[in-house]
């Protein structure tokens, strides 16, 4: 039966162009957006820019520009990277447009209707950075930049009152933070008194933001504007059927800087609103460049466009979710991009199907052969890859990709196998009945592994599959047709010969 999937990225500063950062998330939520409908769920993905705010006000006064000039600027340049890296959300929510800005005063309508605002005068050490009050603790361990001290009438939204039940949700549904250590993370910061969340800015500091409803001087603080974004994009109060049908969301991929936020801020305004809690929030690891953090300061950020130009997009997109562990760092090097292109794409998947083709248009004038005398072989390679689809089915189901990835290829190594001692190439001469049988195995094989690959990389497993002249998408054995003329045959992945001068 189709189910429905809800998936979200974070949505994006737009003071800052995009990195491997944004671009690891979006196309992680992609691959699981495009496994989703492959196994005939209904999915929604949801990605967007976060245009509001401090840090944005900034960036666009330093370009001299209108804040909303810019962020028109950083949207083409998002849009035509995600357009680049081939991502289909489905909905691209952006924080300026007014179908947000309305749900943002309903909800803190609806929020201070329930008694949970409150106008208070605060003093504090203030992290512009950050754009929020900090405590002495996190002042003193020097995580933040830019700390001054501020007194302000401001409003803020009783969080502590939620404190209790969101320990009580998060210790009943083991699935609502993952990876388990990010759970325990939360649960060892909600051991600590949960403070209130100051949800305003005044104007005289900040206007880039979105009214607050009951005041005209003050804008909303940028975090409590943006996780609405979540809701916005399901139609909350604008489409009760749709709504219901899309929320509570599946699925918010998160960085693990981003947790506290997701996990504490956004729950209990859900609850005080009384809308119900996303089902599960998955924080993940941040590439590092050299094991070190990427920053703008030390000149070390990746641009994905370049790797992009210099290596395609689906071997991109595969570096990315083979090499990540989901929820740990992950270090990303160019030697470490071409050994796996090469090893995995280049030796191994790549080079069967050279092998297959250039074997079935040599001697069987490019029709693909029938599997026609089946022995034990063939029979535990049939069994093999029925065993590879369940276990990538269940990695996938435990946001393992980088394993289900390595498993669709433990199929991809035992074909390669296969051949080296059923030797087909010399079959061939001898009995063609026989070599028809061990080539179309090894086609079919590759048939299901890019079935299996292909929401890692939608390009091209897509071509692979038009040299085999299918389109069949079933990830059962046999979807392969014997008597088809196999299509033309482009080098896939070659093989990338590193230049050494440019390794970086
Ligand atoms: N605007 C907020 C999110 C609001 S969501 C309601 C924000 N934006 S961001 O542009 O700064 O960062 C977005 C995401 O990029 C975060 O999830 C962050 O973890 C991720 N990454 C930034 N650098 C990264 C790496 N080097 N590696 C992996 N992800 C990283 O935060």
């Amino acid at each position: 039966m189709s189910e429905q999937f809800y998936i979200t990225t974070p949505i994006y500063y737009v003071n800052d162009i995009p990195h491997i950062g944004h671009a690891y998330t979006t196309i992680l939520a992609d691959v699981l957006n495009r496994y989703q409908k492959q196994v005939g769920n209904d999915s929604f993905f949801l990605t967007g820019l976060d245009e509001h705010g401090q840090k944005v006000q900034d960036a666009a006064k330093l370009r001299g520009i209108d804040p909303i000039d810019h962020c028109n600027e950083m949207t083409k340049r998002f849009t035509s990277l995600w357009d680049k890296l081939h991502i289909s959300n489905n909905d691209f929510i952006r924080t300026t447009e007014k179908r947000h800005k309305k749900v943002v005063r309903e909800i803190l309508n609806i929020v201070n209707d329930a008694g949970d605002i409150y106008i208070d005068e605060y003093e504090g050490l203030y992290s512009i950075s950050e754009e929020r009050f900090i405590t002495e603790k996190e002042a003193e361990n020097g995580q933040f930049r830019d700390i001054k001290k501020l007194k302000e009438k401001n409003y803020f939204f009783k969080m502590s009152k939620y404190q209790n039940a969101l320990i009580n949700h998060i210790n009943t549904n083991p699935e609502f933070i993952q990876p388990e250590h990010r759970k325990n993370e939360i649960l060892g910061f909600l051991q600590q008194p949960l403070n209130d969340l100051c949800i305003s800015r005044p104007k005289s500091r900040l206007n880039w933001g979105i009214d607050l409803p009951f005041d005209k001087d003050y804008v909303t603080y940028v975090w409590f504007d943006a996780l609405i974004n979540y809701i916005t994009a399901a139609g909350y109060n604008q489409n009760d059927e749709i709504f219901e049908k899309r929320w509570p969301a599946d699925m918010h991929l998160i960085g693990k800087d981003i947790l506290t936020t997701h996990a504490v801020y956004w729950p209990t305004i859900l609850m005080s609103a009384g809308i119900e809690l996303p089902k599960t929030i998955f924080a993940h690891g941040w590439w590092l460049m050299r094991d070190e953090k990427m920053s703008k300061s030390t000149g070390n950020v990746v641009d994905p466009i370049n790797l992009i130009e210099d290596y395609g997009v689906d071997p991109v997109r595969y570096y990315l979710m083979r090499e990540m562990v989901l929820g740990q760092d992950a270090s990303f090097t160019s030697e470490s991009f071409i050994n796996r292109y090469n090893s995995d794409l280049a030796n191994d998947f790549g080079n069967l199907l050279s092998r297959i083709s250039t074997l079935i248009n040599k001697n069987y004038e490019g029709v693909m052969p029938a599997a026609a005398e089946l022995s034990s072989e063939e029979l535990k390679i049939i069994k093999f890859s029925s065993s590879v689809v369940k276990n990538f089915d269940s990695l996938m189901v435990k946001m393992a990709i980088n394993d289900a990835i390595e498993e669709a290829l433990q199929l991809v190594r035992k074909i390669n196998k296969y051949f080296e001692h059923s030797t087909p190439w010399k079959a061939v001469k001898e009995d063609k009945t026989l070599a028809g049988t061990i080539l179309y195995t090894g086609a079919e094989s590759l048939r299901i592994v890019s079935v299996l690959l292909s929401p890692i990389m939608p390009e091209r497993t897509k071509e692979l599959l038009a040299v085999l002249n299918t389109d069949n998408s079933d990830r059962s054995w046999g979807g392969l047709k014997p008597g088809k003329k196999l299509g033309k045959l482009t080098p896939l992945f070659p093989r990338i010969v590193a230049d050494t001068n440019n390794v970086n």
